[in-house]
């Protein structure tokens, strides 16, 4: 049985905090899609730890931790992860295993990144520059190289024919800088890559599967950065929602159990694109200052603002969420008043379905507005103990997306989590 928890908003979540509250109910964390654009946020013997590409249940003794065949590998990142993991005694030839399908992240990709933000102007995703885009743009090119090539004894050719095709796409951009720099540590990180657990993923999965292992996949980005039903184009290049689970390991849909989702209690973005609820006021403000809403992996300012129950249902209903974890409840605890978004006026009419393309109807939220609770709840422990104003907001969440919050995040701590009792 594999379980998934994915992100059901733009990102940041808090995904990494949930998985690693979760991984010690299972055998096996497993990330399917996404790069190194992720930063999953944990914190181990209370000291921060971001995690881009290794899974985050690696903080787990025994627990198998897979590196997916969807996801976009860069080796120089997760080489530089590792270390970072070995410092709190993991050892990463143990308990790390990646797949040998994984597309691998090339000096490039990331230079190509670059040049075609450049190019696109104020139009610009705002990628995180990662070289995602580029990288699955040569998996579905077919033209890309994977980590079984790395066990081939012709695999510096196989990168110099990649490297020569970019090339000519970077000189018609007018790309000038010196990436020799790069190509060094590159080769550095991919000696040290040989020497991990390379394996089958999708038997080595499946057979974890057949022999009674729980498994956990571990989604990156959000539901609506989804290539295909997110806000177009300003997505990333994967399939975000539980349907990537599936090809992201090579697992069968009959294997999938609970579907948990990850809100925030209010709503964030980072990069460009359409965010109707965005507060780009005194609130918004607030909200990123007492949340510390600042990307894990570029350390821009997230757009801040109300949670956006719209784009919330739609969510729920692509993945089949099955749970939901309501993430940073704590950081509302000293807002007076709370708004919700249950519609979007477009054109003249009011919905409350996702539009074909938010950016070009530019919705204006319908917004509900609630009592804050204007208490601590950080250090509550139970459900019983917390604000009734916060049990009517949830209740409300609820009631709305027709699935149930079954968990309140109440602070970044590893045990900063109540479970809802009826
Ligand atoms: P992810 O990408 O979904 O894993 O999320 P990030 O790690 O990028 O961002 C979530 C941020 O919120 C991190 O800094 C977490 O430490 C923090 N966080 C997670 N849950 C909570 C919570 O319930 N309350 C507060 N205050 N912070 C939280
Ligand atoms: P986690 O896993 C938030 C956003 C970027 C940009 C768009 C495309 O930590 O939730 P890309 O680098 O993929 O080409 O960028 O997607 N983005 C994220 N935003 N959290 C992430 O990951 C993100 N990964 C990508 O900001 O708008
Ligand atoms: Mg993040």
């Amino acid at each position: 049985m594999v379980d998934v928890i994915l992100g059901l908003q733009w990102g940041d979540e808090g995904k990494g905090k949930i998985v690693d509250f979760f991984a010690k109910d299972y055998q096996v964390v497993a990330r399917f899609q996404g790069g190194p654009n992720a930063g999953h946020t944990l914190y181990v013997n209370d000291k921060k730890l971001v995690l881009h590409q290794i899974p985050s249940g690696i903080f787990h003794p025994g627990i198998v931790n897979l590196i997916g065949n969807g996801v976009v590998l860069d080796p120089v990142t997760l080489k530089r992860e590792c270390e970072s993991v070995a410092a709190f005694g993991v050892d990463v030839k143990k308990n790390l295993f990646i797949a040998d399908r994984t597309h691998i992240i090339v000096p490039t990709h990331r230079a190509l990144d670059k040049t075609a933000e450049l190019s696109k102007g104020n139009q610009k995703i705002g990628s995180t520059l990662k070289g995602i885009g580029p990288a699955y743009m040569d998996k579905t090119g077919r033209n890309g190289l994977r980590v079984g090539d790395l066990l081939d004894k012709n695999f510096t050719t196989q990168y110099i024919k990649l490297r020569l095709k970019h090339q000519r796409l970077l000189d018609s951009f007018g790309f000038q800088e010196d990436i020799s720099a790069w190509e060094e540590e590159f080769f550095e990180a991919i000696e040290f890559l040989r020497q991990l657990n390379i394996v089958n993923g999708e038997y080595f999965i499946n057979e974890k599967i057949k022999a009674g292992n729980k498994v956990l996949a571990e989604g990156a980005q959000g539901s609506m950065l989804d290539i295909d039903f997110g806000t177009f184009p300003f997505v990333t290049s994967s399939n975000t929602i539980a349907a990537g689970v599936c090809n992201g390991l090579g697992i069968a849909p009959r294997e999938i159990g609970e579907v948990i989702g990850v809100t925030k209690a209010y709503c964030t973005r980072v990069g460009s694109g359409p965010f109707p609820t965005e507060l780009e006021d005194a609130i918004g403000e607030e909200l990123r200052k007492i949340g510390n809403e600042f990307g894990a992996t570029t350390g821009r300012p997230r757009r801040c603002g109300w949670i956006d129950l719209v784009a919330l249902r739609y969510a729920c209903m692509i993945n089949g969420v099955t749970q939901i974890v309501m993430t940073k409840a704590d950081v509302l605890d000293s807002f007076a008043t709370l708004s919700v978004c249950t519609a979007y006026e477009v054109e003249g009419k009011k919905t409350a379905e996702i539009p074909y393309q938010l950016e070009r109807t530019k919705p204006t939220p319908f917004l509900e507005k609630f009592p804050g609770w204007s208490v601590n709840t950080s250090t509550c422990k139970t459900y019983a103990s917390l604000p009734d104003a916060m049990k009517t907001y949830v209740n409300f969440i609820n009631t709305y997306l027709g699935v149930n919050v079954k968990y309140i995040s109440n602070g970044p701590g590893r045990n900063q989590l109540v479970t809802v009792t009826p």
